[in-house]
């Protein structure tokens, strides 16, 4: 199974990054997971959706097949978003105006959100509420907030306050297990054809 991971965050060396590069370890560690991929939102890599997508403009084209290509090989994703202002950050959702059913449609999503403090539930409610009607993502029902993220996932055991880390590992471990299932699971659904439909192109 591949899982892609995607790193929502716009800053240089954030912690949206920092958590996804530990969720992508975990997964290299784990029997089912046989490959992974790391799209990492920092620097904004994407500039804001433009209607010349629709028209297959080649500069478009050329920017987007890369990324089509790693989706489509996945079998299930990771969305990783901090919280900013209580919402999810606009370059993320940006990445679902250009991710297609195609791309994700039918593949188990696992939702992380990250905050310093102790937010992070915003994020969870924008993504299941606003992120998945026309490219028919499947948002597992676990999900991980990793909050004062600061004092856990660090390299340095220094750095972590070691309750807390011990149980974020484990609970993330879990939780990757949990969308490695649905990964297996999902994979006859798309195989028999029933959810592309060409009359029921977009969800209502
Ligand atoms: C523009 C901006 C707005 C933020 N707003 C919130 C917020 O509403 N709630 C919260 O818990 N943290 C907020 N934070 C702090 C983030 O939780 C913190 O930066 C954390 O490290 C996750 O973001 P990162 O992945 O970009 O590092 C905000 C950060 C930024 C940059």
């Amino acid at each position: 199974m591949k899982i892609a991971i995607i790193s929502g965050s716009h800053r240089n060396n954030s912690q949206s990054e920092k958590v996804s590069r530990v969720i992508e370890k975990m997964l290299s560690d784990k029997e089912h997971c046989s490959d992974t991929w790391i799209y990492n939102l920092a620097d904004n890599p994407l500039p804001l959706w433009e209607e010349s997508i629709w028209d297959k403009e080649p500069v478009w084209e050329t920017r987007l097949n890369p990324i089509r290509e790693q989706l489509q090989s996945c079998d299930g994703l990771v969305i990783v978003s901090p919280e900013w202002h209580g919402q999810v950050p606009a370059g993320l959702k940006n990445f679902f105006l250009m991710v297609s059913r195609f791309d994700v449609g039918h593949k188990p999503a696992m939702i992380v959100t990250v905050s310093s403090t102790d937010g992070g539930s915003y994020p969870v409610a924008e993504l299941r509420m606003s992120s998945y009607k026309n490219n028919r993502i499947c948002y597992i029902p676990e999900q991980v907030i990793v909050r004062n993220v600061e004092s856990v996932l660090n390299e340095d055991p220094a750095d972590n306050n070691e309750s807390t880390d011990a149980y974020f590992r484990q609970r993330i471990s879990w939780t990757l297990d949990v969308l490695l299932a649905y990964a297996g699971a999902l994979r006859p659904v798309r195989a028999s054809g029933v959810a592309l439909s060409d009359k029921f192109g977009n969800g209502m």
